[in-house]
């Protein structure tokens, strides 16, 4: 395979991950804002991106751009619509100009876990939101998994009120700047790729993400500890726009989505073991973690829940009891 000029550059720029592509196969890119090693979408994408290199030679190739290298998660999707990426897999907290549906999966201590996710997605109301956005020309194919979020900051948190008066960034999602503001915290939404420089620079004093974005991103080099909280849900929305899928044979069409799907399923059932090995791999570097006893936690608990009743009219009265349901 030749590459192009341009290409080339991409390659230079994006690192590894880039498969040759010949002439004649259909150009797949896949663009995301991860690390690719201990993290659950990068490990997933470069999965993806390999058997549809070996599944589908000479038909397809798929070049994975992680590590924000393509695109910002702010610009991802409107570049999917333009037919400049194939694929992406934003966090469900970044497709709130889309729909306001997904707002439920950003409520804090709406879902007890990853299992409790899982489980809601996996309903008649879970399946039919990744149709949410199809008229908006995005089509929602699978979900992926990564964890619960912990709280990090340049001073110890044990209890909602050493949040009070700090500076957190948030990703863009109305939920979480009202989840920050119920800790008397202002929130500074932020796109992933600035995160690690505003913490260093105090721009932020503190952030809210996952054990391997935590790791992948090195947040905890520049603050106090991470407080182990797992105040909320952060997972995926694997997307691509509602014209290509339709331009594809329905023969490469069907192979790709099959691939998706046991990529999915392979890897979802893995996000335990990458969750806790991030978590360690912080401890091994030196980080800080900070456990809660149950006291503490309900104070959170108490402190983050009022938010509920800001957006039932957005996410709906009777999922909020479906997803209570499935923690009981
Ligand atoms: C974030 O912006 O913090 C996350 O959505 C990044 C990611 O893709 O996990």
């Amino acid at each position: 395979a030749t590459l192009t000029a341009t290409a080339v550059a991409l390659v230079m720029s994006a690192g590894a991950g880039f498969a040759a592509c010949d002439d004649g196969e259909i150009v797949i890119k896949f663009a995301h804002v991860t690390n690719t090693d201990k993290h659950p979408k990068g490990i997933a994408a470069s999965l993806f991106a390999d058997r549809v290199n070996e599944e589908m030679n000479g038909k397809a190739c798929m070049e994975v751009f992680p590590n924000s290298t393509l695109y910002d998660d702010d610009q991802v999707l409107e570049a999917m619509l333009q037919g400049d990426v194939q694929f992406a897999a934003p966090s469900l907290s970044k497709f709130e100009t889309f729909t306001k549906q997904f707002r439920i999966f950003d409520l804090p201590f709406m879902f007890k876990n990853v299992e409790a996710v899982d489980a809601f997605q996996a309903s008649e109301a879970g399946k039919a939101m990744k149709d949410s956005m199809v008229r908006r020309g995005l089509q929602g194919l699978e979900f992926w998994h990564n964890g619960m979020k912990q709280f990090s900051a340049n001073k110890p948190l044990e209890m909602p009120g050493d949040a009070s008066g700090l500076k957190f960034r948030v990703q863009p999602s109305d939920v979480l700047v009202a989840q920050m503001e119920a800790l008397g915290a202002s929130a500074q939404p932020m796109a992933f790729s600035e995160v690690y420089g505003a913490l260093q620079q105090g721009v932020v004093d503190g952030q809210e993400n996952t054990w391997s974005n935590i790791y992948g991103q090195k947040f905890f080099e520049v603050q106090d500890g991470t407080t182990e909280t797992n105040h909320g849900a952060l997972d995926y929305l694997v997307v691509a726009s509602v014209d290509w899928l339709d331009s594809l044979d329905a023969e490469v069409r069907d192979q790709l989505l099959t691939i998706l799907s046991e990529v999915t399923a392979e890897r979802n059932a893995a996000v335990g073991q990458v969750d806790a090995e991030a978590r360690q791999a912080i401890l091994d570097a030196g980080g800080v973690i900070r456990e809660l006893t149950p006291e503490q936690r309900q104070a959170w608990v108490d402190a983050m829940k009022p938010v509920w009743s800001q957006f039932e009219g957005d996410v709906g009265v009777e999922n909020i009891e479906a997803a209570q349901a499935i923690n009981a």
